[in-house]
């Protein structure tokens, strides 16, 4: 079978991971175990994307080569993805070899198949997103997300008709309802109407640090062209990509001139572009002119990954714009510690002397674990990424509260012999199902609960997954 296939976008490794690219990142990695729980495998790739004059301005405004630059940067992110506990089944870089050659495979498939051409590009470019904008996109004059003038530029460039590729994309995304982001598919069909022929080239003399057009030396291929293939170079044999996620400024490059792209080289369509809102930060875009800017990973070294991954994942709403308020760190962490943490801690001392390993399941424990468990399940076969999401924290937190409430009705300190052993050990072994349920969240958590834990008995019953942190009130 193949595997389910999920990316994330590749970032520019211009700066270290930011709560931006964390939050992508975290939910790729979540589904691609959530997957793997259920027993249905997957392979997550993400990376970085490398090449580009951002990158080339970076590097020499520190003094190094844009790959001295680029190998210090993209090291910084794969470290950071291991302390958030993100484990990719590749991690690609543009600048691997492998993905090289893709670029110049795919450039000569697009001039085979007639859909390149020579011409003249003047507009206004704005290097930030590594893009040209119109008149008509600018806002008072300024990129809308960099806010900055872009630059005017006329340069000699190679051409992709995509213009010819309009009717198949409309018809396309007839026949494949899901592929388009739901509740922002008119925004894209409204501009598809107006496609144009997009820009893939750039001279040398304005870049160098790029992927040299396989027939012609004097030019370089434009950055996004070559990044978006790096999901066919990390693909493995798992091609086409099932689930492919972003936040929506990317969104026109993947919902529109991605496949079109494919069309033209002549690869089978992703299944799902999956879009996500912006986080924010106690109401406001985070900027450092304002201070509010949360770095995940000294979040993570404060509370711990468990914690950044509980709150992207679990706390910020997917679909729409988040926002994170500082002041209710301390208090989301305490839920985290006094729901599940309380639990096992609870459960697991309650197994002190529990003599036998026999029980009968009781529905009370398990109906509502399995009724979670089916409808995740289904959602995620159907790729409705959106709804995993909408239900997953919410759902763990409500099989917790139930096992809780189970213990506090059963009251197993007022039982007895086999009536005891058998009350604890519905909590047990429901705690153990809820925990694989939590794991693709609460990674590390879930380590240490199944180094205790056994099928019949724990081997140990004291274990504190999220102890109280110095100067936060335990509630
Ligand atoms: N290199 C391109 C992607 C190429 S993919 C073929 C790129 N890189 S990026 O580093 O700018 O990517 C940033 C990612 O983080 C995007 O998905 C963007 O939407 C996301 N975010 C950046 N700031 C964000 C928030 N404040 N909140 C959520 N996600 C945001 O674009």
């Amino acid at each position: 079978m193949k595997p389910v296939y999920i990316t994330t976008p590749i970032y520019y490794p211009n700066g270290r991971p930011h709560l931006g690219s964390a939050y992508t990142t975290i939910v790729a990695d979540f589904l691609a175990r959530l997957y793997r729980a259920l027993g249905i495998p997957s392979r997550f790739v993400t990376g970085t994307d490398e090449h580009g004059e951002k990158l080339e301005r970076k590097a020499r405004e520190q003094g190094k080569t844009p790959k001295e630059f680029v190998d210090e940067m993209a090291a910084e992110f794969r470290e950071a993805w291991k302390k958030l506990l993100v484990e990719p089944d590749r991690f690609i870089r543009t600048t691997d070899p492998d993905h090289i050659e893709t670029v110049k495979k795919v450039l000569e498939a697009l001039r085979e198949g007639g859909h390149i051409y020579k011409g003249k590009y003047e507009g206004l470019y704005c290097v930030g997103c590594e893009r040209y904008y119109s008149e008509g996109e600018l806002v008072e004059g300024k990129c809308p997300f960099h806010l900055k003038e872009p630059e005017h530029k006329s340069i000699d460039a190679y051409f992709f008709r995509m213009s010819a590729f309009r009717d198949r994309l409309l018809e396309f995304y007839r026949g494949n309802p899901k592929f388009l982001p739901p509740g922002r598919k008119e925004e894209i069909l409204n501009r598809v109407k107006e496609l144009q022929d997009l820009c893939i080239s750039r001279p040398k003399e304005q870049l160098t640090w790029g992927v040299e057009f396989p027939f012609d030396p004097e030019h370089v291929t434009y950055v996004w062209v070559d990044a978006l293939f790096n999901y066919l170079t990390a693909s493995n044999g798992a091609w086409p990509p099932d689930i492919q996620l972003m936040g929506k400024d990317i969104m026109w490059f993947h919902c529109v001139i991605w496949p079109s792209l494919l069309m033209a080289t002549g690869y089978e369509l992703p299944k799902r572009e999956v879009v996500h809102g912006f986080i924010n930060v106690d109401g406001s875009k985070m900027s450092k002119s304002l201070g509010n800017v949360i770095d995940p990973l000294e979040l993570a070294e404060e509370y711990g990954a468990d914690f950044v991954r509980y709150l992207l994942i679990a706390k910020v709403p997917f679909r729409d714009d988040g926002n994170i308020v500082r002041d209710e760190l301390e208090k989301i962490y305490r839920e985290l510690a006094g729901s599940i943490g309380n639990l096992a801690n609870r459960v697991l001392r309650l197994m002190e002397g529990v003599r036998s390993t026999e029980f009968r399941r009781d529905p009370a424990v398990f109906g509502e674990i399995e009724k979670f468990r089916k409808e995740l399940e289904k959602q995620l076969r159907e790729l409705n990424i959106e709804k995993v999401l909408d239900i997953y924290g919410q759902g763990i937190q409500r099989i917790a509260h139930r096992l809780n409430s189970y213990i506090n009705e059963r009251e197993p300190w007022k039982l007895d012999g086999a009536e005891r052993d058998e009350a604890v050990l519905n909590a047990y072994r429901g705690l153990v199902e809820l925990m694989k349920l939590a794991a693709p969240m609460l990674v590390e958590g879930a380590r240490k609960f199944f180094k205790v834990a056994g099928d019949g008995k724990p081997g140990e019953t004291r274990l504190i997954l999220y102890p109280p942190k110095s100067g936060i009130k335990s509630s």
